[in-house]
Formats: structure tokens, sequence, C-alpha cells
């Protein structure tokens, strides 16, 4: 009994470990089964949040906090720097460079998830009661779309990262798959799902043939007909909700003056789009680029705008902001319109956003992911009404509009709803299950 499941995401992560009967995930803050991917790495050794623990040692020193403390410790104002959506830099170049937390001090993207492993390994291990040496991780169908070599340095990087925490034994799964297997459990005939995995980062689609005869069997790879995904999900719905309601505050859409017989120029936009990009936002923060932004402010028309702007540049108020995007996200989701409180930026600053609005900012991407559903389902040679059942997972499915769309795509479907969260962990569990103790 020392193999455990990990669902590493980009938002969120859970690791599931053996119980009595099956699998269970473990409490990883207080009695939350699922914690954000997020580490907070303190600069201030002198005022450290109280849920600061120290880093391993070596070349990894920094104590940090992680989840739900991470954001805290952001919001509290500590000295640090916030760490987010580290899995969207796994197949990039950024992975081996080092990305500076404050104080001068640096730390390599490579161990930023390193770390964050090595906290979820000794969550399980101290709730298991012995040291774990076999994992499954979980990867999406695509960590980098329609370039296999990135692809598969992406999951070099994350089975280093799991090696460099003490695994022995690393084995992957694909994430819509393990839904797949969640969802077999309590599946009582034979048919087709489409599982459709809509996270922060990725929303990817597998077509399985599960039964409850079939969920016995170990060898599953003839019951996976396809698999596909796309690399837009939950954070590019923030980017877009931001730069329509959010950016134009700070000068999007906007012109310059006009100067006589000359038409207005529009406001360079390059900015905007690196302030709603979580991996880019730092390098708005650099010395040279706040100088060039500060000298643009011809390019305005409206003074007030490049004002917010910079204030937003030099209190680095970037990362803030995407979470206020978010959340009004998921507060016209759960309950219609909301109002988006800039305050932050300007005292009595605030934009609405309604169901309309938030609709129309996801519009594009949601076509796109229809598509990708259908391209999954035409490649396991099924014709859309062949389809039993439509399984979602993942946050994103807490979006009506984007459960709708893909509803309507397979009428014939029964849609049903796993736990939006969990369901990857627990699926990835089962199947560590199967691997290891095969
Ligand atoms: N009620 C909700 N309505 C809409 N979106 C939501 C809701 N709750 C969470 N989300 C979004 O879901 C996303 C996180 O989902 P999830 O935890 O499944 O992703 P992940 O597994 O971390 O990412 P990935 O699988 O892409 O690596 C975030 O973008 C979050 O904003
Ligand atoms: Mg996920």
């Amino acid at each position: 009994m020392n193999f455990c499941a990990i669902d590493f995401g980009t938002s969120n992560s859970a690791i599931a470990i053996e119980a009595d009967s099956g699998m269970r995930l473990v409490p990883l803050e207080g009695e939350q089964l699922t914690m954000p991917t997020a580490v907070f790495y303190c600069t201030d050794a002198d005022d450290l949040p109280p849920a600061a623990l120290p880093g391993p040692g070596g070349d990894d020193t920094l104590p940090r906090c992680f989840g739900r403390a991470a954001v805290q410790a952001y919001i509290d104002g500590y000295e640090g720097r916030l760490m987010r959506s580290m899995k969207s830099v796994l197949g990039t170049a950024l992975i081996d460079q080092t990305t500076e937390v404050g104080q001068g001090l640096g730390v390599r993207y490579l161990d930023i998830v390193t770390g964050y492993l090595r906290h979820l390994r000794n969550q399980a291990e101290k709730a298991g009661g012995q040291p774990l040496k076999q994992v499954v991780l979980g990867r999406p169908v695509y960590f980098v779309d329609d370039e296999p070599e990135r692809d598969a340095a992406a999951q070099a990087s994350l089975e280093a990262a799991a090696r460099a925490v003490g695994f022995a034994d690393i084995a992957f799964q694909f994430e819509p798959i393990a839904a797949a297997f969640d969802f077999e459990q309590h599946c009582t005939q034979e048919e087709h799902v489409l599982v459709a995995d809509i996270g922060g980062g990725t929303s990817d689609f597998s077509v399985v043939r599960v039964g409850p005869e079939r969920a016995r069997r170990t060898e599953r790879r003839d019951d996976i007909l396809a698999n596909h995904g796309i690399h837009i999900a939950g954070t590019d719905f923030d980017r877009h909700l931001s730069l329509a309601r959010i950016m134009p505050m700070l000068g999007l859409g906007g012109f310059g003056p006009s100067v006589l017989g000359q038409p207005p120029r529009p406001v360079p936009s390059r900015v905007y789009f690196d302030l709603t990009t979580w991996h880019l936002i730092n390098t708005v923060y650099q010395p040279s680029r706040v100088a060039e932004l500060r000298n643009m402010v011809e390019f305005y028309g409206e003074p007030a705008h490049h004002r917010r702007l910079m204030k937003v540049v030099s209190e680095r108020l970037g990362h803030a902001l995407v979470g206020r995007a978010e959340a009004a996200k998921i507060a016209v989701a759960e309950g219609g319109a909301t109002d988006i409180d800039l305050g932050l930026i300007e005292a009595g600053l605030h934009n609405g956003l309604d169901a309309d609005q938030a609709d129309q900012a996801l519009r594009a991407d949601l076509e796109r992911i229809v598509a990708c559903a259908r391209d999954t389902v035409q490649q396991a040679g099924l014709k859309p009404e062949q389809l039993g059942a439509l399984y979602f997972t993942g946050g994103s499915t807490g979006l009506k509009l984007l459960t709708d769309a893909l509803q309507a795509a397979f009428p014939g479907a029964r849609a049903v709803r796993g736990d939006r969260l969990a369901s990857v962990a627990t699926g990835l569990g089962l199947y560590a299950k199967r691997l290891f103790t095969a």
C-alpha cells in the first residue's frame, strides 16, 4: 500500500491514496480534499505568514505557503510572490528558467512544480502513515497543442519533478480517461460516454466504452476510442472577461488625442494582453517596460486611463485583477449579474458584469471547445446519436452556457454531472489501484 494518484491541475490539485475499500482523497487544507495549485514564496524571513513552511533545503530554501494559504498570504500583503498556473509552464522554455520572487531572489519554474508535488506527497504520507513510492500522475490530452515534441518535454518535466520528490515508479494517465473511470463506478449498462473535462488550462475530451463488466478489467486500451483536447479553458475565459470589462477602464480600445487633420490612433494593446495572462504579468513590471509605458502617455486621449494603467503597473496589481475577473465569472455563473470592484486602482472605480456580457466574452472560445468535442466523437468513429452519456467534470462546467452548448451538440446523450473538482483525482486513484496491485 504505497501508491498514490495525483491530479496536478492548472487551478486545483488533489491526491488519492488507498483506503480500506477503494481509494480516498487526502485532506489537504483542513477538511478540503482539493487545493488551489498555488505557492507563495516568502521573501521576508522576519515577517512570515502563519501558514509558512520551511523550504526543503539544498538550493530550495525559501519559506512558502501552499493552496488557499498561499492566496491568503498574497492578499494579506506579505512580502513575496504568488505563483499560480505552474502547469501551463510545462512544455515551454520557461520551465528551466528562474523567475524573480523579490529581494533579488529567484526560483526555477521546475522547482516550483517539484516543491508543490513534494507538499502533496508529504500531506498524503502523513494521512496514510506510509512512504509513497509509486504514483499515477494525470496529464491533459495535450500539454501543448499541435507540437508533439514540446508535449513530450512537458510530460518529461513533470516526471522529473515527481522523481526529484522521491517517487520511484511513475505512470501517467489522461485526465479525461480518469474521469471516465470515476463515471463508470455508477454505470449500470455498457455504453459510450463522452467525457468533457473543462478545467482551468485545458478542455479535454475522451470517448470511452464503459460498463459494469468492463470496469473489472485491468487492460482497457481497446475501450478508449478517442482522446482530444484544446488549450482553451477557465483561465482564457478570465482573460476575455478582463479584456472586455476591466482593461477598457485602463485604456484598452481607447484612442489617442486627435491631432489636427489626423484620425486618432488606437491605444497600443499589447500591455493589456500581457496583464491578463498569468505567466506574462511579471514581464510588465520590468523597469524598462515600466519606463516605456510611462512615456506612452501621449497615446492616451483619456489621461485617467493612462494614470490607472500606471497605478496597476507600479503597484503590481495584475494578478489581483485576474483574480477579480475570475471571481466575477464565477459570481455570474452562480447568481447572475455582479459588480467588479476596482477600488484597488482608483477609489470608487467599478464595472458591471451581467450574464449576457459574460456569455459574449466566452462565445468565441465556446465554439472552438464544442468543435473539439465533435471532432473527438468523430475520431471515435461514432455518430453523435451513438453516445449514451455526456459526463461533465472540471470547474468550468459550472458555466451553463458551456454545458448547454455541449448538450445541444449531442442531444441524444444523457447529461451527467460529476464532482467538478474531484472526479479526475478519484478516477486516477482507481487506475493506480488497478495498475499497482495487478
Ligand atoms: N462555479 C464555477 N463556474 C465557472 N467556472 C468555475 C466555477 N468554479 C470554478 N471555475 C473555474 O474552473 C477552473 C478550475 O477548474 P479545475 O480545478 O477543474 O481545473 P484544473 O484541473 O486545475 O485545470 P486543468 O485540468 O485544465 O489543468 C478555473 O478556471 C475556475 O475559475
Ligand atoms: Mg483538471
